[in-house]
């Protein structure tokens, strides 16, 4: 039996102590605001054990991490559906290419990529009575946590300087790929990315997706639908090192460039990582050495 706190504390030691490379995301000024000195870490199992250790506790912003939660109400509400307009393949490109929308006809790859992130956004809004707070309130449910929300003035920035998802929305649109305003998708989009949550809010959060046989009434997903939304987590996950992070820490798992990184070992534990300091991918430095120290020490891997 793997002793979780004992091995999370002396992995956190050894990241800590260690070189903390790669630089903090300011293509968003809001986000660039960030110590990136922060670094928490969050555990929660089936049986209910807890960890904390650092700045578990303290709020960030979850950016893409929040595809997980739109992908999940989008499947909830629309079946398979949603696979007539977003496909189920890695991209090996990066978070917000615009290449293969082009030959792919304006069917973007995957709904972790930004083109189908903002797919996802445009049948929620076609779908929900009003998409912003109905979906609020389904990410406040499965989280059991009202204290969720929008950050304005990140949705801000993010709207002032994203020229390359409007150019996506923009160029899905002229595909037939959407069914509102590129201009209304943007903002349920921009608003949606600046949802800040802790380490621990998303192990908590994120349990609707790793106990199967627990929280079953708490969302209306079924276990086929989670099996599918694992699989992609763990194929599409983190864009372009996507196959790095199976190959290395072996589970499904969702980044974001606010630094954080959630993944989960369905039935055993979910864990969540926060340093915001990114590599060139995109990606959490410390949160990626972390977690392939972890499952390397606790021999515990999908794989
Ligand atoms: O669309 C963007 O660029 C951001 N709101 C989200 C990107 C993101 O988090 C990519 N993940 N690593």
């Amino acid at each position: 039996m793997n002793n979780y706190k004992t091995i999370i504390k002396d992995i956190y030691q050894i990241v800590h102590s260690s070189e903390n490379k790669g630089d903090v995301a300011n293509y968003i000024p809001e986000l660039s605001k960030v110590d990136s000195n922060k670094f928490g870490v969050a555990f929660l199992s089936s049986e209910n054990e807890k960890i904390g250790i650092g700045d578990h506790r303290t709020k960030f912003s979850i950016q893409s991490i929040s595809k997980v939660f739109s992908l999940s109400l989008a499947f909830t509400l629309l079946g398979d559906e949603v696979w007539n307009r977003v496909g189920v393949e890695p991209s090996g490109g990066s978070f917000n290419s615009l290449i293969q929308l082009e030959t792919d006809k304006g069917i973007p790859r995957n709904p972790f990529i930004n083109g189908g992130a903002l797919v996802i956004c445009d049948m929620l809004i076609s779908n929900l009575e009003n998409p912003k707070s109905d979906f609020l309130q389904y990410v406040q449910e499965i989280s059991s946590n009202n204290s969720i929300n929008f950050v304005e003035s990140t949705a801000i920035s993010e709207e002032r300087t994203g020229y390359r998802n409007k150019a996506l929305c923009n160029f899905i649109k002229s595909f037939d790929n959407l069914d509102n305003e590129p201009k209304e998708v943007l903002d349920f989009y921009f608003n949606m990315c600046s949802i800040e949550m802790s380490c621990e809010e998303l192990v908590k959060a994120f349990s609707f997706l790793s106990f199967r046989k627990k929280n079953s009434e708490s969302n209306n997903l079924n276990s086929s639908q989670r099996k599918r939304i694992n699989a992609l987590m763990q194929t599409c996950g983190f864009y372009d090192e996507s196959g790095e992070f199976a190959f290395k820490v072996g589970l499904p798992g969702k980044s974001g460039v606010g630094g954080g990184i959630v993944a989960l070992h369905p039935d055993k534990y979910c864990i969540a990582v926060w340093s915001p300091k990114l590599n060139k991918k995109g990606n959490s430095y410390r949160g990626m050495k972390f977690l392939e120290l972890f499952t390397t020490r606790t021999q515990e891997s999908i794989f």
